[in-house]
């Protein structure tokens, strides 16, 4: 793992730079380099071994000016971690810069045969092969020459490359490695997460596999290794739910109905719902709705959520308003299920088959399901701005990688911090607003398969009851992720502290004090506050299973429990 960023804009690149650096350091800090270019195209290149401040040091005071950079901080793979094999490299021209993540499997091919050539490479890294492939192909456009480099070149990648010659230009390339470019009017970044830039934008592009990106300050352009243009639209289209469109237009409320983890991804949903359409939304749990439901007519739009599609609690709600004339879309992961005949419209998780009683991924899938449902009605009721669209898409594209690396941080944590706390005599979830759903269901989880007491509640109420089962044994698992109630959540969680309690925080990755009120962190990557349930449920189920396998319970069929649950 190793953290790249470049900047082609008005503004001074170095400053820019170092501080994406610093945000990047957790990728890795064996050394850090950066390189420069000057309005006069002279190239300026600093690397250092050891962490970031070795480079601050060196570069301190003799910074050129310049509008155009890239620069890397490094996690040994290929030579040992020394000033020399620091990124980026550079070509025999001295003209052409390179910074990677990644491994390239046939550089040693690839270096005998430039070596063969007559290029002279000083480092042990796979990456110069790199950065003299391209200066081969080089006839004086860097994204053809990048883009014939990389036909030749097997492995995985996330690239940055300048030219000195071509002042404004920065290409751009990710294979199996994560890179997004940002946008800001006169001046754009790439990076190997929007952690790095996100001080200066949140117009994201996040690339795919197999993509070139063009950058200019004014913008970018995508094409594949093979030069061909992809576009990257972000727009929210749900083809399911277009027939709707009258009733979407008379709705003046939306109903929410489910049970159990499927209530608490349509919370994530009522929210998404009330700020995307303008609607109130409300949620109730099947059991609860049918015998009290709240008034229904054809403008009440009532949405089911149900993985199995066949939860006796949820289907009658749903058939008591059909017969009242509601209009229905079901969210669901069966096809076939009981509660597709009852929907007008239905979409499915299309997560896979879950087999554990336990929900997981489905969870996760009910959350991204519903904010796309939320963000679709909010597109053809006309009252959700291309903004916030634009900025939800990235977002859910960057969701898998986001996922992987959360999975990747927390996996070891989790189960070190099951051993730790498997014999607490309870543990009290927190949250507020969009963090609360996470809660939630974190709690549920660990109840459900440990057999260990859990509470979820809203931090805020935390005074109002529920603090007086703090103490040394009944820890406090907080979901801190970046959120505009972040603020009011660590003042709970200081007031739980207070009461003896440990603290275990989910926080975003880059959070400068979390570390101050929690005794343990897992780190999540940024993400929209939207899908923030989605990612922080991550080292929450993970915590939960192994809990469940220090205390030797059954994982995968809980006592008591059924996957579906078909009777009242
Ligand atoms: O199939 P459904 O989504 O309708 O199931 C609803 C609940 O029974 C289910 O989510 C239950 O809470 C799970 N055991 C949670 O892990």
């Amino acid at each position: 793992m190793c953290g790249i960023v470049g900047y082609t804009g008005p503004r001074a690149a170095g400053p820019i730079l170092i501080e994406g650096l610093r945000r990047l350091e957790y990728r890795g800090y064996d050394s850090a380099g950066i390189a420069l270019v000057d309005e006069a195209g002279d190239l300026f290149v600093e690397k250092k071994a050891g962490k970031l401040a070795n480079l601050t040091t060196a570069i301190a005071d003799r910074t050129p000016h310049a509008a155009m950079g890239l620069a890397h901080t490094r996690w040994a793979t290929h030579g040992r971690p020394n000033d020399l094999n620091a990124h980026p490299h550079v070509d025999c021209s001295g003209k052409i810069t390179v910074i990677h993540n990644g491994i390239i499997e046939n550089f040693r091919e690839l270096r005998d045969g430039l070596e063969a050539r007559g290029h002279r490479l000083d480092s042990e890294t796979d990456t110069e092969a790199l950065a003299h492939l391209i200066e081969e192909a080089y006839r004086g456009d860097l994204a053809d020459a990048v883009r014939a480099a990389l036909r030749r070149v097997e492995g995985a990648y996330a690239i940055v490359v300048m030219h000195r010659d071509e002042l404004g230009r920065l290409v751009g390339a990710r294979q199996d490695v994560p890179l997004v470019v940002g946008l800001n009017g006169e001046e754009s970044f790439v990076a190997s997460d929007v952690a790095a830039i996100l001080a200066h934008t949140n117009r994201i592009v996040f690339l795919e596999e197999g993509d070139v990106v063009d950058v200019r300050p004014s913008g970018v352009v995508v094409t594949g290794v093979d030069g061909v243009v992809r576009e990257r639209p972000e727009t929210i289209h749900v083809p399911e739910i277009e027939p709707l469109l009258p009733a979407f237009r008379e709705i003046t409320r939306i109903e929410l109905v489910a049970c159990g983890t499927a209530s608490y991804a349509a919370l994530v949903g009522a929210s998404a719902l009330e700020a995307w359409t303008g609607l109130p939304a409300r949620v109730t749990v099947g059991s609860e709705f049918r015998y009290s439901p709240p008034p229904l007519d054809g403008k009440t739009l009532v949405i089911a959520v149900t993985q199995s599609g066949e939860t006796a609690d949820t289907i009658a709600p749903t058939r008591l308003a059909r017969e009242r004339g509601c209009p229905i879309v079901a969210v669901t992961n069966t096809v076939g299920s009981a509660i597709t005949r009852e929907a007008d419209a239905v979409l499915f998780l299309q997560a896979g088959p879950e087999i554990a009683v336990a929900a997981s991924k489905t969870f996760v899938c009910q959350v991204t399901t519903l904010v796309v449902l939320a963000a679709a009605i909010g597109r053809l009721r006309g009252t959700l701005t291309e903004a916030a669209e634009r900025e939800l898409g990235a977002a859910l594209r960057a969701l898998p990688d986001a996922a992987a690396q959360a999975v990747e941080w927390n996996a070891p944590l989790a189960r070190d911090l099951a051993r730790r706390y498997v014999n607490s005599r309870g543990f009290m979830f927190v949250g507020r607003g969009s963090t609360y759903p996470a809660a939630l269901e974190g709690a549920l989880k660990l109840k459900e398969i440990s057999y260990v007491h859990a509470e979820g509640y809203p931090a805020g109420e935390l005074k109002h009851g529920p603090i007086s089962l703090l103490d040394a044994e009944c820890p406090l698992v907080a979901v801190a992720t970046r959120s505009s109630t972040y603020d009011k959540l660590i003042s709970n969680v200081m007031e739980g502290r207070a009461r003896d309690a440990r603290v275990i925080a989910v926080a975003t990755v880059g959070d400068p004090q979390i570390e101050r009120f929690a005794d343990d962190v897992c780190w999540v990557p940024e993400t929209h506050e939207a899908v923030a349930a989605a990612l922080a449920i991550n080292p929450l189920q993970l915590f939960a299973y192994h809990v469940a396998i220090a205390r030797g319970t059954d994982v995968d069929q809980p006592r008591n429990l059924a996957k579906s649950v078909t009777v009242e």
